[in-house]
């Protein structure tokens, strides 16, 4: 049985495990550790939560992060970045069950839009996207290193 929750405290078994998690983030993966001092941060801010999916036996095996972003015409939106599953327990729902939390968390606000950038060689993930009803942004993304 897999439940989802809102991080509220960080523990040394939940770094390890979220570390563990890594490499199912991106083939990019270099062999960093998490920024723990990220996901306090992220546990401390009202205006962003460490979604997380737990397995029986209380090991992370799912997560993501959602931020509200304020717009001062749209009213807010919430951003999400780093939605991951542990590849040994992919395709089984944790992924959705990560997502349905969030529009939960969304609609308490009054959140009416997500939005995130997916790379196009992700294709598990624009699966899982276009599946949830997302759709395809007609724009440029922009970055600045700074
Ligand atoms: C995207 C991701 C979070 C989905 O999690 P999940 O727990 O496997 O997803 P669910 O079991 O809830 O949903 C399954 C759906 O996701 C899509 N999907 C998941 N894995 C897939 C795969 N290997 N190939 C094709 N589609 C896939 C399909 O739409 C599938 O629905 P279907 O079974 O009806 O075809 C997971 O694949 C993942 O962690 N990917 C790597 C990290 C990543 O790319 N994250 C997104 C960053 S933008």
């Amino acid at each position: 049985m897999i439940k989802i929750e809102i991080l509220k405290e960080l523990s040394a078994g939940d770094l390890d495990d979220i570390n563990r998690m890594l490499p199912s983030l991106t083939e990019l993966y270099d062999g960093r550790t998490v920024n723990e001092q990220a996901i306090r941060k992220a546990i401390a801010s009202p205006l962003h939560e460490q979604f997380v999916a737990r397995d029986e036996s209380g090991r992370i095996v799912g997560m993501a992060n959602l931020t509200e972003v304020i717009s001062i015409y749209y009213g807010s939106i919430a951003y999400l970045e780093e939605l991951f599953v542990a590849a040994d327990v992919a395709q089984r729902g944790i992924g959705s069950a990560i997502w349905e939390e969030m529009l939960t968390w969304c609609r308490q606000r009054g959140i009416k839009r997500m939005e995130f950038t997916c790379r196009p060689e992700r294709v598990a993930a624009h699966n899982f996207y276009l599946k949830h009803g997302c759709k395809v942004r007609n724009t440029d993304a922009f970055r600045l290193d700074i």
